[in-house]
């Protein structure tokens, strides 16, 4: 059952009005949705430890009240059509911004109140240039399923893991990879598989900072990183990006004891710049001397269109300082919640523990069915396919923007991974022309929440995996129409 029911026997209210106020509140809330079957009276009697009558009574309200609707030989099921004045009832729609004042949270908790926000809404528009989303129309899902199908049959699969690092096949899988493409120094006892980097950078974090602690970033960053840092009561110390990424040397000059930095080397996120080698090493050797640690997210490096790639910072120095943090969000698919973590050997216990305690494992079938993806070559030929794909889609994109913006418009980080910033020369203030573009079917992001200071104004974040050539040489007409003027 997908829904809480639970009885008061000391209530005083019925049983038969409890079930029936239960059902109609999960249906109001959204838990049981329209075409939903509902257990049969019998089944569900039992469940509860009702007589069969009593949860007839139950149904038979509902149905005489439009909830719900019966099929005959089927089953009874939530109606598909709910009157729109049951759905927008008083108060089901109010998101949840402030505990009562009788609810006392944890300091973790009174952090996501206080500083930490949902996820931000995205433009819901025909033509949208949001990021964050390969193509996910082109995922070899038929392959997936023939690997999916092979496991299922296996009826081992269906137990608790004995090692929550992972399973060892896509651990080795995993180290051979980054070996041979990112210059990774791993060995499999290293990797640890996660639900992807937001929980690597949780479990990072839960580990290494305490609140009060300083963690240092790159101004712009990756916001959800950020808030990971921040509902763990850590401060936050930002170290202004450039062309050649981030400035390792100004850490030396801070008086804080920072004790972790968080970069992303390879394509810096948003601005797209690459760390140059000496501000690599330099970084390195500053990690080193104040026995710092450093998260490198490598989220996007699978994809480079022009210049040689880089090796990734993990592999330039003793393997101690750099805990390394990979993702099969941007080459595969976000729902697929696996990533990875290259670990200094001297931590691996302890993220062990971390990760047992935290949710014990990441499912089996589907490390099982990516460890045979990576060895038996499809990521491989996935990977060489979407990167001429998106190549031909980023071209599209900065020919677009220069066509119709030439100098107007800046682009950076163009050369990798699987987005662009564009600067925009203009008066327009940036809400409005967001606004406007809404109002003519094209989204836009803003890179300014990923400043923790002030933006500088007038920068977007435009990605190219979601839209083929012709949408985006409309989208950006579009946008040239409107900042014409400004
Ligand atoms: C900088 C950065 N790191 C990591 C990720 C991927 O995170 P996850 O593996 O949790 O999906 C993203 C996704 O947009 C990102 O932008």
């Amino acid at each position: 059952m997908e829904f809480t029911l639970l009885l008061d026997p000391h209530s005083p209210v019925p049983y038969y009005q409890q079930i029936y106020a239960a059902l109609r509140q999960n249906i109001l809330a959204g838990q049981l949705v329209p075409r939903q079957r509902l257990p049969s009276t019998r089944a569900l009697a039992q469940t509860l430890g009702v007589a069969r009558a009593t949860v007839t009574q139950s149904y038979d309200q509902l149905l005489s009240e439009g909830y719900l609707q019966t099929v005959v030989g089927s089953g009874t099921y939530v109606c598909d059509q709910l009157p729109e004045t049951l759905l927008h009832a008083p108060g089901l729609e109010e998101p949840w911004v402030e505990p009562s004042p009788t609810l006392v949270l944890s300091a973790y908790g009174q952090r996501l109140v206080d500083f930490v926000a949902g996820p931000s809404p995205e433009p819901n528009t025909p033509i949208s240039f949001r990021y964050g989303r390969p193509a996910l129309d082109q995922v070899p899902l038929e392959i997936w399923r023939q690997l999916l199908s092979r496991h299922c049959r296996r009826a081992d699969w269906l137990d608790y893991a004995t090692d929550p690092m992972g399973y060892g096949r896509l651990r080795q899988a995993i180290a051979a990879y980054l070996t041979q493409a990112r210059a990774v120094q791993c060995h499999p006892d290293q990797i640890l598989i996660t639900n992807g980097t937001q929980q690597s950078l949780t479990l990072a974090t839960q580990l290494l900072i305490s609140p009060g602690d300083t963690v240092a970033l790159e101004e712009p960053s990756y916001l959800s990183a950020r808030r990971i840092f921040t509902s763990q009561g850590a401060n936050l110390h930002p170290i202004p990006v450039d062309g050649e990424g981030f400035d390792g040397a100004v850490l030396a000059q801070t008086p804080d004891a920072i004790r972790l930095v968080y970069v992303t080397p390879s394509h810096q996120f948003p601005t797209g710049a690459v760390l140059s080698l000496p501000r690599r090493l330099a970084l390195l050797s500053w990690a080193q001397q104040r026995g710092a640690l450093i998260l490198e997210d490598d989220y996007d490096s699978e994809y480079r269109y022009a210049g040689r790639p880089i090796p990734a910072l993990q592999g330039l120095g003793s393997g101690q300082s750099v805990l390394y943090l990979g993702t099969f969000s941007k080459v595969l698919f976000p729902s697929l919640r696996i990533g990875y973590m290259v670990l200094p050997s001297a931590l691996v216990p302890l993220f062990s523990r971390a990760k047992w305690l935290a949710d014990r494992q990441v499912p089996t079938l589907e490390q099982a069915v990516l460890a045979d993806f990576i060895a038996e070559g499809h990521l491989e030929r996935h990977i060489r396919r979407m990167k001429s794909h998106y190549d031909q889609r980023r071209q599209a994109l900065v020919t677009a923007l220069q066509t119709h913006f030439g100098t107007r418009a800046t682009i950076l980080g163009e050369n990798a991974g699987l987005h662009m910033m564009v600067r925009f020369q203009t008066t327009l203030p940036d809400a409005e022309l967001m606004d406007r573009a809404e109002r003519v079917g094209v989204g836009l992001i803003s890179a300014a929440p990923q400043y923790l200071g002030n933006s500088p104004g007038h920068e977007f974040i435009f990605s190219y995996t979601e839209l083929d050539q012709a949408a985006i040489a409309v989208g950006i007409a579009k946008l040239a129409s409107i900042l014409r003027a400004y």
